[in-house]
């Protein structure tokens, strides 16, 4: 058999090595993509390996080839003492010339075809949402268990956090480039900071899916209390969310979706970089030319002040700020837990008890868990001991159903909690709709942003539920606050108190 052969300039070490490389990276995505097609777990890893790390060597390895064989003919050059100038000559009647090309040829063809396939499965793959959810695992794991505890857990990340359009293409992965190096080394801010720069999801994100024009009827929200008393009285407020007007012919004329109308501008200037102060609002019909500008009474920004800072336009996520990644209350998901019987109500004072345990500081998961563990055995068998003897299995499940909550909401690892972030959407524990709706921000002539409590919702049945008060849709309750006789809770915004109540 005649032997194979290539040209002299192919043989040297260099070319050599790179040669190996390239085949060992190349068998290694093959063997890894066969392995891939039959399990599916694993995933994550796996696809980082081989659709990014092993090819970026199969192409170093194809890159030190050439290289190796300009070094080599330029060695070989010198060593011949006559210099000669001219380009390489390509003869086709030289058999190593022609398996070269054959070799050169078929694997530009078969490389270049890989590589579409590949960067294809790169870009997916990059986009999906295992990787940006799992890939930095500790890193982004509040943000993902979160998300995928919320109505967009089928909504892929990239979907709300990269814009159309190449620029945000760019900004995304060159951001994520950013990201790679400051998880590796570690430098990365624990909570993630928010807003966050280069990722913050617009307007033009959210209506992909849900376009502004889009109306919403209004939602009845029925929510279930319990007092932080012995018996964990059960407390209903039942309200009827005004996220529309009464009539849906009306559009968006008022209502809570009002601020979207596209006959509507409202704008306002934040002296921090969470937008919790807005000290300045405008509204501006578009339609009739109407211009209100609002100043809050307590808090006025001279001209210069108000110059040095961005106007922004209200957008769905001044409200809508959590919308994938709401780490709840314990305040909610306790109550909620309640109700849902993941922890037992009939157990004496355990609202109470949850919530000054939640109340805590923890510095790992462990730990907390431990904590939850031993303070409500403690609690019982020194309090109730007849109970924590008898019905001891009441005791077990609300230490699990505390637990589980925790694990959902709480990630301590990267010092994530509700006190992290805040929620926009409410009132009661964030300023929220407050931040303006508080009847201090008004215009020279005295019009305010109004903080009337029927604006928003109508109160339509609230209390204990023996003796519930029980309004309707065409007559609204006035809101009783719960063990407040003497009506306190109009001394201060909600926040003030809820903040942190126990
Ligand atoms: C429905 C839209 C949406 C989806 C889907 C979504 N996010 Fe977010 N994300 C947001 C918004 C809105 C913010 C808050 C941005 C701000 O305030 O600047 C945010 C914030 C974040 C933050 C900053 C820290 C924090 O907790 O606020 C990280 C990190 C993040 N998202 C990662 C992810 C990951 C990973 C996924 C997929 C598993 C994902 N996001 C899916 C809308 C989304
Ligand atoms: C890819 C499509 C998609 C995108 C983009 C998207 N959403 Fe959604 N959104 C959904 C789906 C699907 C639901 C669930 C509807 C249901 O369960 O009835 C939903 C539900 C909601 C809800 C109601 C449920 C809740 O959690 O309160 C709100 C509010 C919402 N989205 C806000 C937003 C905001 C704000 C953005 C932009 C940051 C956004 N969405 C981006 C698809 C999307
Ligand atoms: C940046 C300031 C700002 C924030 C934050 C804000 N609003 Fe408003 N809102 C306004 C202004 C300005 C008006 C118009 C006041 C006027 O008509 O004089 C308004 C009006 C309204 C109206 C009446 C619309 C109508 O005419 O029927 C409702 C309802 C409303 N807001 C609900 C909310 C809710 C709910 C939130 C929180 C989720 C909220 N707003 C947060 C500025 C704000
Ligand atoms: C002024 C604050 C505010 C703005 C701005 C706002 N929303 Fe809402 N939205 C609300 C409130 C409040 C609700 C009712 C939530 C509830 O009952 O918990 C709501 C409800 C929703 C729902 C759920 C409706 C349903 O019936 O299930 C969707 C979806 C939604 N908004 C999307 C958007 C989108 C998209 C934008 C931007 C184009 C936007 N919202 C702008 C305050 C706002
Ligand atoms: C600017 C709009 C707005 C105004 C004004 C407003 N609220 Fe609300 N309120 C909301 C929104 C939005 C929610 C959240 C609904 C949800 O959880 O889905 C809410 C929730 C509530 C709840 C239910 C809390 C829970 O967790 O069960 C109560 C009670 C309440 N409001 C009382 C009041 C009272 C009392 C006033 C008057 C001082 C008032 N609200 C004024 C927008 C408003
Ligand atoms: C002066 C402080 C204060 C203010 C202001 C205040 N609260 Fe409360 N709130 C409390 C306390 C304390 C409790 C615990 C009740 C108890 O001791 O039985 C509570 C309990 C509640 C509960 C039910 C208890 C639970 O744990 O689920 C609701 C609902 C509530 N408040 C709503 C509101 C709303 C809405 C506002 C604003 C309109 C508000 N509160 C303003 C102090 C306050």
């Amino acid at each position: 058999m005649r032997k194979f052969k290539l040209p002299s300039s192919s043989y040297n070490w260099l070319s050599a090595v790179g040669a190996t490389i390239a085949m060992i990276s190349l068998s290694m995505i093959v063997f890894l993509f066969v392995i891939s097609l039959f399990y599916e777990e694993g995933g994550s890893y796996l696809g980082l390996f081989m659709f990014i790390v092993l090819p970026v060597f199969l192409v170093i390895g194809l890159i030190l080839i050439p290289i190796g064989m300009i070094r080599k003919s330029r060695m070989d050059k010198k060593r011949k003492t006559k210099v000669i100038r001219e380009w390489p000559k390509f003869d086709f009647n030289d058999r190593r010339t022609r398996n070269a090309t054959l070799i050169f040829g078929v694997g530009t063809i078969f490389f270049l075809f890989l590589s579409a396939v590949g960067s294809y499965e790169a870009f997916h793959y990059s986009e999906s949402v295992e990787f940006c959810g799992t890939i930095c695992h500790k890193v982004m794991k509040p943000e993902y268990v979160a998300f995928q505890n919320s109505s967009h857990a089928r909504v892929a990340c990239v979907e709300c956090h990269v814009g159309s359009g190449a620029d945000w293409y760019m900004r995304s992965k060159l951001s994520g480039l950013y990201q790679v190096y400051a998880v590796t080394m570690g430098i990365y801010p624990k909570p993630i900071p928010t807003p966050i720069r280069n990722l913050r999801p617009a307007r033009e994100t959210c209506e992909e899916c849900h376009w502004p024009e889009k109306f919403y009827a209004r939602q009845l929200v029925m929510n279930k209390h319990y007092l932080p008393d012995e018996e964990n009285t059960e407390w209903d407020i039942s309200l009827q969310m005004k996220t529309g007007p009464a009539y849906s012919a009306l559009g968006l004329q008022e209502g809570i979706h009002w601020h979207i109308n596209p006959d509507v501008k409202v704008e306002y200037v934040a002296t921090d970089s969470v937008q919790q102060n807005l000290p300045w609002v405008r509204y501006t019909n578009n339609k009739t030319g109407e211009v209100y500008v609002f100043k809050d009474e307590g808090n006025k920004l001279s001209e210069e002040e108000l110059a040095g800072l961005e106007i922004r336009e209200m957008d769905c996520m001044d409200c809508h700020n959590r919308p994938s990644h709401d780490y709840q209350t314990p305040f909610k998901f306790v109550n909620d837990a309640i109700t849902a019987g993941m922890i037992p109500k009939e157990l004496p004072e355990i609202k109470l008890l949850a919530m000054g345990i939640l109340a805590e500081e923890f510095t790992t998961t462990d730990s907390a868990m431990q904590f939850i563990d031993s303070e409500i055995k403690d609690y019982y068998s020194a309090n109730y001991e007849d109970l924590y003897n008898e019905n001891y299995e009441l005791v077990e499940q609300a230490i699990a159903g505390i637990q589980e909550e925790f694990k959902l909401n709480i990630f301590p690892e990267m010092k994530v909690s509700w006190k992290a972030y805040y929620n926009n959407i409410g009132h009661l524990e964030f300023n929220g709709c407050f931040r303006c709706h508080n009847d201090k921000h008004s215009t020279n002539e005295g019009r305010v942003i109004s903080m009337d409590c029927n604006l928003c919702h109508s109160i339509i049945a609230q209390g204990v539920p023996d003796t519930l008060q029980i309004g309707s849709i065409y007559d609204e309750l006035e809101f009783v606050h719960p063990n407040d006789p003497d009506g306190g809770w109009k001394d201060g915004l909600c926040f003030e108190c809820h903040w942190d109540l126990y």
